[in-house]
């Protein structure tokens, strides 16, 4: 059944019909790389594309294979007429067409250093409502001895915070660009009282200089998908150096379901990592064991906490 489209996914729709993805369904299914081929746009910019038309309806997924919906004919002549108007004509969305063909972000991309943090000044003070009881959640999953912790992207520092307010024993460097950490991490720390317990570390988490086999817990929140597998699988890396033996990677994400039409609103923030990043994207649970066991983690753990998606703790055996 198709749903009723959110002006989103009209524009998703309406991009679907400009790259003549509808017909080439029509002509056979497809997986997405043969369907970016067959209507020569970008793998990268197709596949979100294709998670979120599934999520409502319009396509079918199958497997690795895409189909054609068999109510698709009667919603282009019942109700797209109606709905097609609701479709984001200014703005950013505009260019999702251009972002579909090209595998391309639109504006200046937000990860990365380049904008020093003012896009996520912004945005992460309300990540900590969202995401602080599953925080406080995992800690009966972690170790109990004193513990030093690295909070890499920390943001308002919510993923170490729920642990620091439930253990004395805690203490915390949180890396992020210096206008995140003075302008929201400082004010969550002080909110909680943490003070005497955080050092905050500014610069690039790719960069900056991290202590070798030091850390016990190093928490990646809601990082690794506007990074993409290149650069995740870097940073991952970086991370296992800096754990202490029998130390821990707490990797807290959005997770794509299986099937990925089971999500909408994943798919939809999916297609935001293609609008807004270069190489960002929503991994499903499969993807982020394959980054965790390309940067030579080889032991996984899915913790399931008072939210939504299960967490992934990566350690090593050795
Ligand atoms: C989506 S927010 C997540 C914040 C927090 N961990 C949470 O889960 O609420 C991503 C964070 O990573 C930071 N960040 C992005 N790119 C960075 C980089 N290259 N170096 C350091 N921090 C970065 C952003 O400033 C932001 O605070």
């Amino acid at each position: 059944m198709i749903s009723s489209l959110d002006p989103v996914g009209c524009k998703a729709f309406e991009v679907a019909l400009a790259i003549d993805l509808f017909q080439e369904l029509d002509k056979a299914p497809g997986t997405i790389v043969e369907l970016a081929q067959r209507c020569r746009v970008s793998t990268r910019g197709l596949r979100p594309l294709l998670f979120l038309l599934a999520s409502v309806g319009c396509v079918r997924e199958q497997g690795d294979t895409f189909h054609p919906s068999p109510e698709l004919n009667r919603f282009l002549s019942e109700r797209w007429p109606d709905q097609k108007s609701q479709a984001p004509q200014a703005g950013d969305w505009e260019n999702l067409e251009k972002a579909v063909r090209t595998g391309r972000c639109v504006r200046p991309p937000i990860e990365g250093a380049q904008d020093g943090g003012e896009f996520f000044s912004g945005v992460v003070e309300t990540l900590f409502g969202l995401h602080f009881s599953l925080a406080k959640s995992l800690a009966h999953a972690l170790p109990s001895p004193p513990l030093k912790v690295l909070d890499l992207g920390a943001g308002s520092a919510v993923w170490s915070l729920g642990l620091a307010v439930q253990r004395d024993d805690v203490e915390v460097v949180a890396v992020d660009h210096q206008r995140v950490l003075e302008s929201v991490t400082r004010k969550f720390v002080a909110k909680n009282q943490m003070e005497e317990r955080y050092v905050l570390r500014p610069g690039d988490y790719h960069e900056v200089e991290l202590e070798r086999e030091h850390y016990d817990v190093i928490y990646l929140g809601h990082v690794i998908h506007s990074e993409g597998w290149q650069a995740s699988t870097s940073l991952l890396k970086r991370c296992k150096e800096a754990l202490a033996p029998q130390g821990t990677v707490v990797i807290a994400e959005w997770v794509g379901s299986t099937p990925r039409a089971d999500d909408y609103h994943a798919n939809l923030f999916d297609l935001n990592m293609l609008m807004f990043t270069e190489h960002g994207l929503l991994f499903d649970a499969s993807e982020m064991e394959e980054l965790a066991s390309r940067a030579g983690f080889d032991r996984l753990r899915w913790i399931k906490g008072a939210g939504k998606y299960p967490v992934l703790f990566a350690s090593t055996d050795s």
